[in-house]
Order: structure tokens, then sequence, then C-alpha cells
């Protein structure tokens, strides 16, 4: 059956070009200029015909969950460059979604299209060694507080599956502790107890493991402890009740898949400890925060060297990677084969390009980049708290500035899943991001912002604006 390339029919407003590469052609038009689409209805109009189209042909009309939760409808994007996106009804954004975090110097920055472009002219994915590779680990060594072996790979979910089967074939041990609120990737083994409903999930010290997703196989569940997280006294009962079984602890160091929280002081330090009286390894995730926070990441800002780290989103300025680092006696047992890694794709030379380069980027001044990237996240921080003042709302921002997370609560502030599961409005933070989007600025539907360097002090001052007019409005 052919591919239906547009709706079988269209109202005047929202003609387009009929085939992909004159959309494609198509120059957006900033929202508000002249023939730009009216507010209301008509502004996303195209998406709505595509997004309809799209749920005949792709399951839900989107390729990640996530996705599904734009409102008023997930959209259609035309081009994306700097901190800007352009939708196919010519609406321009500020975007903070930033890929969910990946865009560390905003979209399609000029540096990485040029290093990419040009290796890529000698080939995409060799299923051989890639010489860049070299280089972009010895970077890595030099920025990052733990010293060690590496091993590229694609995903987020991926290297941290790598990340747990390590753990398990190191230490002989099946189980691994995982807290609530944290989230590692989709597949089985972690889609557990992330954002689990209170009614299900059991007493507060000691969780009850909650799958997010029909199917996820039953034996899972049963190598996973669930914990509550920056609550020490909680890990240290469970440690004391079944630490020699427990092959590793695996966080989010800062938390930014709940909110935006960080850890309370000596937790860390606490997890360690009962990592290293039982024998335990200490595993970060490092997907978000990794090359986000500090060049260092989330180990530079706590002070705390895990035994392994699990990195993805920033590293390569946009383009699919990951990687594992670990300490050296435990990661040469992947060396060595005998806990097994794969992937066809693994540091393709596109992704190894990208990675150089934005590592090279960074490391040409790094105290600088990390300066001005949160100085400007902490004055957005700053000005959104003084339009929730202006404006009486309960609007809260809680971060560091590179990332944060904001959310609608009359708490101080949030210290762990719970705390968000009972005292947020995440019905109230859906209505704002719709609202922002209608004023041209997209956020992520968690509640979870990204900075890049590419976000300007008008487009910050823009931002603030449209907050304090979304607030009002809503
Ligand atoms: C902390 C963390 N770990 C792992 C993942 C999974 O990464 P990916 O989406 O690349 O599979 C994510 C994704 O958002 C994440 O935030």
């Amino acid at each position: 059956m052919p591919v239906k390339r547009k709706a079988a029919t269209r109202t005047a407003s929202t003609a387009k070009p009929s085939n992909a590469t004159k959309a494609r052609a198509t120059k957006p038009v900033a929202a508000g200029a002249k023939g730009a689409p009216k507010a209301g209805e008509a502004k996303f109009a195209r998406s709505r015909e595509l997004f309809k189209q799209a749920n005949s042909l792709v399951a839900g009309g989107i390729s990640s969950q996530i996705r599904r939760g734009e409102l008023p409808v997930p959209l259609f994007f035309e081009r994306a460059q700097g901190a800007y996106m352009w939708d196919v009804d010519g609406n321009k954004y500020v975007d903070y979604v930033m890929a969910m975090g990946p865009n560390l110097f905003g979209h399609a920055p000029q540096f990485i299209t040029d290093a990419v472009t040009e290796d890529m002219k000698s080939g995409y994915s060799f299923a051989g060694q890639f010489q860049k590779e070299l280089e972009v680990a010895e970077m890595v060594r030099e920025a990052v507080p733990l010293k060690g072996l590496v091993r590229f790979a694609s995903s987020g979910t991926e290297i941290d599956q790598l990340a747990l089967r390590l753990a398990r074939g190191f230490t002989g041990r099946p189980k691994y502790v995982k807290f609530e609120g944290h989230y590692h990737g989709w597949v089985d083994t972690v889609l557990v107890s992330v954002h689990p409903p209170l009614g299900k999930a059991g007493p507060a010290k000691s969780p009850t493991p909650v799958p997010e997703s029909l199917g996820v196989a039953p034996g899972a569940l049963q190598d996973i402890i669930i914990a509550p997280w920056n609550d020490l006294s909680a890990l240290e009962a469970i440690f004391k009740k079944q630490g020699m079984e427990i092959a590793c602890v695996l966080m989010e160091p800062i938390l930014g898949n709940t909110n935006f929280i960080m850890p309370k002081p000596g937790y860390l330090e606490g997890v360690q400890a009962l990592c290293r009286k039982y024998g335990s390894l200490f595993v970060f995730d490092e997907v978000i925060t990794g090359f986000r926070v500090a060049l260092g990441g989330a180990q530079e800002v706590t002070g705390i060297v895990p035994d392994l780290a699990t990195y993805a989103k920033a590293l390569a300025g946009g383009f699919p990677i990951a990687m594992l680092l670990g300490r050296e006696e435990i990661m040469k047992l992947v060396g060595d084969g005998s806990v097994y890694h794969g992937g066809s794709f693994n540091s393709n030379v596109m992704s190894i390009s990208a990675a150089h380069a934005s590592l090279t980027h960074i490391m040409e001044d790094p105290a600088r980049f990390y300066k001005d990237l949160n100085g400007r996240g902490l004055a957005l921080m700053d000005g959104l708290r003084d339009a929730a003042r202006r404006t009486e709302s309960d609007f809260h921002v809680q971060g560091i500035g590179s990332f944060f997370g904001t959310s609608f609560t009359t708490k101080e502030e949030i210290t762990d899943y719970r705390d968000h599961a009972r005292f947020c409005d995440d019905a109230k933070h859906r209505r704002f991001v719709q609202a922002m989007l209608e004023r041209g600025v997209r956020l992520a539907t968690n509640g979870r912002w990204h900075m890049s360097s590419a976000h300007t002090d008008e487009d910050i001052e823009k931002t603030i604006s449209a907050a304090h007019d979304a607030l009002r409005a809503i």
C-alpha cells in the first residue's frame, strides 16, 4: 500500500507543499510574523494533521513514549538550529528540551557538523576500530575523576545494562539496588519503580518493586531491591538484610528524572561506605549529568568517585553514543570477553567524531564553558522564581544551572520521589508546559530544563517573560 504523503483534505490556511522535499525547503516563519499561523486551533494545524496520519503508520504516532505527552499535540519539526526549533506550522521556539539533554551546544552546532561531515567521507560504520576512539578515551581520562577503561555503545539504556551485567559478573552476586524516581532506560531490568503510583509502592523505607509497563518479565523483579533515595538508614537496613547478595547500587547521583534533586550532604559518602563494607560496587548513572553539570560530571560536583559510571547524552552533542567507564580491574572482565558486550553501531564514525569535537571544544577552556553554561541557567532560574513571586504562583524551581527541574508545589524543597508524588501537581505542570509552547518556548514534559551554550541573554529574557504570562494564564 503506498504511503500517504499528505492528508487528503486541507484548509487553505494550512496548505503546504505536497512532497517532503518541498516541505523541508519551506522557510520557517516566526510565530507572530506576517504569514505565521494564528494562535489557537490553527497554530498547530499541520502537526495535528501529520500526527493523525502518523497514528496509522507509527505506533502511537511517536517513537519514544515521552514524546506522546507533548500538548496540545506531539509536534513535527522542520528545522532546529542553536537554541531554536521551527515546527511544520512555521512556529519558532526557544528550546529547552534539547533532545532531552544531548544538545549541550544547542542544535546542530557548526563545529560538530563540520567534523562529522569531514570524517564520514571515509565511511560510517567500520565494525572495526577508529583511531579517534583513542583520543576520545584519552580526553575522558583527563576530564573525569574516575580513572580506568572505557567501552563505547549507542544508548543510555544499553550502557546501564552493561554496567549491571558487569557488576554481577565481577561480584558473582544476583541483586542490585535501584531507587524510586530514578530512570535507567526502558528495558525490563530497570523499568521498575520509576514513578510508581503510591498506592502500589509499599512502605516508604522498603518499597515494593512496581513494573512500569505491561510485559516486564516477572523474573526481573526478583533481583531488584527498590530503595528510597536520600535515605541512608533505609539503605543500611537493606544492606544488613541482603548485603551479601547485592552486586551494586545504581543511581543518578544528581536526580534528574524526578524534579531535580541533589544528594543530601553526606548521603553519597554513606552509600559508598556501605558498598565498600559489603563488597558491592557503586555505580553512577551519569547519562544526564556527564559533561553537563561539569567537565567531570556529578563526580566533580559531589566529590565522590564511584567504581563504574555510565555516560551518554551530552558526550556527543546530539549524536547517539554511550560509554561505560570503570576501574581497570573491573573493566578487564569486559576486556577479556568474560562479561560479554557487543553492538553493530558501537563507536561508529559519526558518533565518535561528534564526541571528539564536543570534548575538544569544551576542553579548550572548561572553566569558562561551565561557568557560562551554569551561570546562564542560574540567571534563568532566578528569573523564573521572580516570575513565580510576581504572579503569586506555587511554581517551584530546583537545580544547579546547566539543568534544573520545575514543579508546582508549596513545599520548600523536594528531596525524594515520594515528596514529588505527594506534593507536586503534575497536571498543572502539563498545563504550564502547554502554555509555554503557545508562547514560543518548548519545555520537556517531565519538567526538566536543559541549558545549552547557544542560549543567549535575550532567549532567557524571552523565556522569563513567557513564564510570567503562562503562570498568569494557568
Ligand atoms: C539517567 C538516565 N539513564 C539512562 C537513560 C536512558 O538513556 P537512552 O534514552 O539513551 O536509552 C536516561 C534517558 O533519559 C536517563 O535519563
